[in-house]
């Protein structure tokens, strides 16, 4: 280690000792004497120092004082003390290393155990330095790539989530619009304190990404059924409560291969297979009822069926804003989950405005 550059703070009144220190350490160190307590602290202000030899006995103050100062100063408390004082008892010696110094020689001292104790806490000081750096660095590189991750998650996911939608002429769009309504939900349930033990930041946005892959199933339904432009009939609808069975099948059977147990894609799942069941548990396809369904497939089920409500589908046309509000609130405690409803009516508003903001985009 190049010492050359490192300065040393003698804070120190006593004419010969200075004398002793400087000419020990001058070959080695840039050197600054402080005789009093005040002059050390100005010196600290205005120099880089990088180690502090400070006297206990001082003529306007004590060297304990002048510790605790710089202990307590952001930009300075990491500079290493070491006190040099003829006091020698041991409650001295604890006093001082109580108080944040790292070291603390009698007097009389040996050059050259100081000038090793000075080199190792330098070095030590240094090597601590290096280390927050190299954690720093580690720590921006393992953000980084989890971002890059993320991201590529993200895109795969939503790539397929609009490959699916693609067929579907209708509800090629409402995928943005879902998400967001979802977002809205979420939030106003946290405010109204629901739910607010499984309403994570993370759950939340898990729900958020896995949304678009609700209908991720409907890829094994034919064109002739998702796109029949009247009511389905029994069998036809039959066949199109297959789309969440399906869609699961396909995610779980990826997940098996890739991951058996990943939070992102069991909220995935969760949302697929359950995002037609009801609250009264005549849904599909479990029947399963209450808080027995998912809160992610409960909120996908409000979003969802919003969003069908609110535009218009091949089968029918766009019901106006009072009509859907009405079958919402009519639908709490049936078909959805009524904390779920008394947070929609809540911000109600933000809905149709999203609805309406979202209506092109894809
Ligand atoms: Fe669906």
């Amino acid at each position: 280690m190049e010492n050359n550059n490192k300065t040393i703070l003698i804070v120190e009144d006593e004419k010969l000792n200075i004398n002793v220190l400087a000419e020990l350490l001058k070959d080695e160190y840039k050197i600054i004497v402080a005789k009093t307590g005040k002059d050390a602290l100005s010196r600290l202000e205005l120099s880089k120092v990088d180690l502090i030899l400070l006297d206990i006995m001082l003529p306007d103050t004590d060297g304990y004082s002048v510790c605790r100062k710089i202990k307590s100063s952001d930009r300075l408390k990491d500079i290493p003390i070491i006190f040099i004082t003829s006091k020698n008892n041991v409650d001295d010696e604890i006093k001082g290393l109580s108080m944040g110094a790292i070291d603390y020689i009698t007097k009389p001292f040996s050059p050259p155990i100081l000038k090793t104790r000075i080199e190792t806490h330098l070095k030590l000081v240094e090597y601590s330095r290096r280390l927050k750096n190299q954690n720093k660095f580690l720590e921006m590189m393992v953000e980084k790539k989890t971002k890059d991750i993320t991201t590529t998650r993200d895109m795969a996911v939503y790539s397929m989530a609009m490959m699916a939608e693609q067929r579907d002429k209708d509800t090629g769009y409402h995928l943005k619009r879902t998400q967001s309504y979802i977002l809205m939900l979420c939030n106003q349930l946290r405010e109204n304190n629901k739910y607010t033990n499984i309403l994570t930041d993370d759950f939340i946005d898990r729900v958020y990404k896995s949304a678009p892959l609700h209908d991720i199933g409907k890829v094994s339904i034919p064109d002739k059924i998702l796109n029949k432009p009247a009511k389905l009939t029994e069998e036809e609808y039959e066949m199109m409560k297959d789309h969440s069975y399906a869609g699961y099948e396909t995610i779980n059977s990826a997940a098996q291969i890739i991951e058996q147990n990943n939070e992102f894609l069991n909220i995935a799942k969760e949302i697929i297979l359950y995002h037609h069941e009801k609250w009264d548990g005549s849904g599909y396809p479990e029947g399963l009822q209450g808080e027995n369904i998912p809160l992610s497939a409960r909120l996908m089920a409000v979003a969802d069926v919003f969003d069908a409500l609110i535009n218009k589908r091949v089968y029918k046309d766009a019901f106006p804003e009072e009509e859907v509000t009405k079958i919402m609130i009519e639908g709490s405690g049936t078909h959805f989950d009524p904390k779920l409803i008394d947070a929609f009516f809540a911000i109600k508003d933000h809905f149709f405005e999203i609805a309406e903001k979202l209506k092109l985009i894809r």
